[in-house]
């Protein structure tokens, strides 16, 4: 019976990987490896996301998810590889740069809004290093528009927002930056039922009317793969599964290890 390791036997190459991102790749990953410190986490790792495509990360605890997203970012340590938007290298800029020259937005797991200031107070916060700030208040206020959740408690202090609705401000709060893409670690952590669904529907709408290209790392597999086009099984800090996302849910070796199926 195969195990969480032995399904890396069968690891997908970059052609196969490729093949799974229609039209034109927007974020490419070439052979990188990368970690903290001097210890490497991810081992010549491949990517491949094209506009307004869902990437979901899959996979057990440690096996480097986080860490990719980190990567993307700048939060790692880059031993070899490259990262590149629309065949731009990135690989050595800082998340400031990323998020002002290329738009790479990190949504954060934990919650990280700010409980005594308002909702508004905390959306525009997501300007901070942008130098043009009537601009950030023009998407705040496209924000605002389009989430009536949100408008109606602007000036409140965001402790009175639901979890759900606090996840929405987490999510808008990147927005602000106007990026392409968005990477989000565990959009579902710690949400009632009843908000998640909530939450994959406002990533999916800015996936399919925004043309966001989203990467995302989520613990229940079964959702985060129903959502995304493109699903990758991390083991070890290696990809060993690829697919579309149905594709995933369909396959056995997913089914059993990673769906409890
Ligand atoms: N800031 C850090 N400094 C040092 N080591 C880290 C750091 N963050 C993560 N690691 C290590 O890197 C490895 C991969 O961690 P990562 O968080 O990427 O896993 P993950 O797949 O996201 O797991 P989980 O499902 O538990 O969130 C783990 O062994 C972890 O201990
Ligand atoms: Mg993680």
């Amino acid at each position: 019976m195969a195990d969480q390791y032995e399904v890396l036997g069968k690891a997908p190459g970059p052609e196969e990987l490729k093949k799974l991102s229609s039209g034109n790749i927007h974020l490419t990953i070439k052979k990188l490896s990368a970690g903290y410190g001097k210890m490497e986490i991810l081992h010549d790792l491949d990517l491949f996301v094209s506009k307004a495509q869902s990437l979901c990360l899959i996979g057990p605890n440690g096996a480097g998810k986080s860490t990719i997203l980190h990567s993307i970012y700048g939060f790692t340590n880059i031993f070899s590889g490259q990262i590149e938007i629309d065949g731009k290298e990135i690989t050595n800029l800082t998340p400031a740069e990323k998020l002002k020259s290329v738009g790479i937005a990190y949504i954060l797991q934990d919650n990280s809004v700010f409980p005594d200031m308002t909702v508004e107070e905390n959306l525009l916060m997501g300007g901070y290093t942008k130098e043009n700030t009537s601009e950030a208040h023009e998407e705040a206020e496209r924000i605002f528009q389009k989430y009536e959740r949100l408008r109606k408690r602007r000036h409140q202090p965001a402790k009175v927002l639901s979890g759900g609705e606090r996840r929405l401000l987490e999510i808008s709060r990147a927005l602000v930056m106007k990026p392409s893409v968005l990477l989000v670690d565990e959009p579902s952590i710690g949400l009632e039922p009843r908000y998640i669904s909530m939450v994959f529907e406002i990533l999916k709408d800015l996936q399919q009317t925004e043309k966001k290209t989203i990467i995302m790392v989520e613990q229940n597999a079964k959702k985060g793969l129903e959502f995304a086009d493109i699903g990758y099984v991390l083991v070890s800090g290696q990809i060993a599964i690829a697919g579309s996302g149905n594709d995933l849910l369909n396959n056995p070796d997913v089914g059993r290890l990673f769906l409890g199926g």
